[in-house]
């Protein structure tokens, strides 16, 4: 082609927009945080972080066994016992302030600490993530004063020591989810982060020492599945709250089975994604787009099955994958990235397998073109159609961007669909009619359902699930109740 002054170049693709990693500076290697302080794992152990957008080490973290939870668990107690508890509700709130302010001074090298360890694009974490984890601070802050009022006409008191254990997906916000609530409420915590990304939890506990939070309120032991374990069967704990998949929350629940431990356990979920015919299908379009393939698909109330009236199927199939088209795949520390990296070799192991499930069940498969990078860990933004009910793609929580959609005719019948899995933890309707909104709603057994909207999160309100999504409320007055005991 002969150039011409009118010729613009034939690339329109955005330039890279990176965030700079060069604002902080990482330790080689962190201890695990107990009564206080940062100390090294009793049998010496460490593991490796790594970034799964380009397999690189990042840190080594301290493995915690049995002997290390011990130790946490019996500086959570003394702290419990000679400090937290005593405090007024009043001086509590003081220091979950002054956390909220640390996070919100700190949120820069939070959002790209938590893109670099677990793979999310820094959009999210600089603009979901950190800054709802701050939220969920404040909030609690505000409530340790005035826990009367939360449960009125009641004496309200801490239950004690809480070991807490959080996965992966939103690694620094399960922190605030757990943490906040225990310590507003005048208990201690042991905190136990998943294995590949515990680095921001490692930076909560520097934040703890640096709002002067006394030692052993909060304690932080690093490590992997048996760690959980371990803490899981500490007798020295009153509470357990688990966030994580429905295998490992029925295991925890048999081991507590008979201890008198107060549980609340977070699990998958597979929630129905409802477009009806009356619905504003460009912006349920965005509303789909948010719903599965925002952080990866790794969102236990990710919107996973799409219901969509079979008169608007077409349109909504064809709109959808052109919009799919335009999302960009890759560096987790760009600015233009919409999905990022899987989080681990595990986890991306486990997701193709479900997308070869998919198609041996018959399923006909859709991925985007884009180009992902070569190192690391990605799947294009996926979904299927031609599913039936009893498909494995429809039933079992995938955790990564892929999406199973199905039709329906009538309200009953995506109802029907909407309930026919195990999980109840979410769902999501788009319609222009608030009569269909309110059948919905009140149709689906699940624990937060979204009307025109999907994925949004505040601390004022309560969230959790029903079935194997598991049981308990955290946010809002609901949240506090786990952690109190009322007389
Ligand atoms: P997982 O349930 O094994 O990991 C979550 C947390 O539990 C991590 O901190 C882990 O170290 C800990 N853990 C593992 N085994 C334990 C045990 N026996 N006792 C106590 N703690 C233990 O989840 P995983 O293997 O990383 O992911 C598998 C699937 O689970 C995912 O594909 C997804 O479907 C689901 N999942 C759901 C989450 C949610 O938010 N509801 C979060 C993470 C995973
Ligand atoms: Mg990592």
């Amino acid at each position: 082609m002969t150039k011409t002054s009118t010729t613009i170049g034939a690339d329109w693709g955005y330039a890279p927009a990176p965030e700079s990693a060069d604002h902080f500076q990482l330790k080689d290697h962190y201890g695990l945080f107990i009564g206080g302080k940062f100390v090294p794992a009793v049998s010496g152990k460490r593991f490796k972080t790594i970034n799964p957008a380009n397999e690189k080490v990042i840190a080594e973290v301290a493995d915690g066994g049995e002997k290390d939870v011990d130790k946490a668990v019996k500086a959570a107690r003394t702290a419990f016992d000679k400090v937290w508890r005593k405090m007024s509700g009043r001086e509590r709130g003081k220091y979950l302030y002054r956390i909220a302010r640390i996070i919100q001074e700190r949120a820069r090298e939070l959002a790209v600490v938590e893109s670099m360890d677990g793979g999310k694009p820094i959009r999210e974490s600089r603009d979901v993530d950190i800054p709802l984890a701050a939220a969920h601070f404040f909030y609690h802050a505000g409530w340790a004063d005035k826990l009367g009022y939360a449960f009125p006409g009641k004496s309200v008191s801490p239950i004690g020591v809480a070991g807490q254990i959080i996965p992966w997906n939103f690694p620094l916000l399960m922190v605030a989810w757990k943490v906040a609530p225990a310590l507003a409420c005048g208990n201690t915590v042991v905190l136990k982060p998943a294995e590949t990304t515990p680095l921001t939890a490692l930076l909560f506990a520097e934040i703890c020492q640096e709002a002067g939070l006394p030692e052993g309120v909060f304690n932080l032991v690093t490590g992997a599945g048996a760690t959980g374990a371990a803490l899981v069967n500490h007798p020295g704990l009153d509470k357990v709250a688990f966030t994580g998949s429905t295998e490992v929350g029925k295991a925890i629940q048999r081991s507590l089975a008979g201890r008198g431990t107060k549980l609340t356990l977070e699990l998958g979920g597979k929630a129905a994604h409802i477009i009806f015919e009356d619905a504003t299908i460009d912006q349920a379009v965005e509303g789909i787009i948010n719903g599965i393939y925002f952080n990866q698909g790794h969102v236990c109330c990710a919107g996973s099955r799409l219901l969509v009236q079979e008169s608007v199927e077409e349109e909504v199939v064809t709109k959808l994958k052109a919009r799919m088209e335009s999302l960009i795949v890759g560096d987790p520390l760009d600015k233009n990235t919409d999905i990022g990296a899987i989080n681990s070799k595990a986890q991306c192991d486990r997701i193709r397998d479900y997308l070869k499930i998919g198609e041996e069940e018959g399923a006909e498969l859709f991925q985007t073109q884009c180009s992902v990078p070569e190192k690391g860990y990605w799947i294009r933004p996926s979904f299927f159609t031609k599913v039936a009910q009893s498909h494995r793609i429809v039933q079992e929580e995938i955790f990564g961007p892929v999406l199973a959609i199905q039709t329906f005719r009538t309200l009953n019948e995506a109802l029907e669909k909407a309930n026919n899995t195990p999980y109840g933890l979410s769902g999501g309707v788009w319609t222009d009619k608030g009569a269909k909104i309110f059948k919905v709603t009140r149709g689906i057994r699940a624990g937060v359902i979204w009307a025109n909207t999907f994925n949004k999160f505040d601390p004022t309100s309560p969230f959790g699930g029903y079935k194997e999504s598991g049981y308990g409320r955290e946010g809002g007055r609901h949240g506090l109740r786990p952690y109190v005991e009322l007389s």
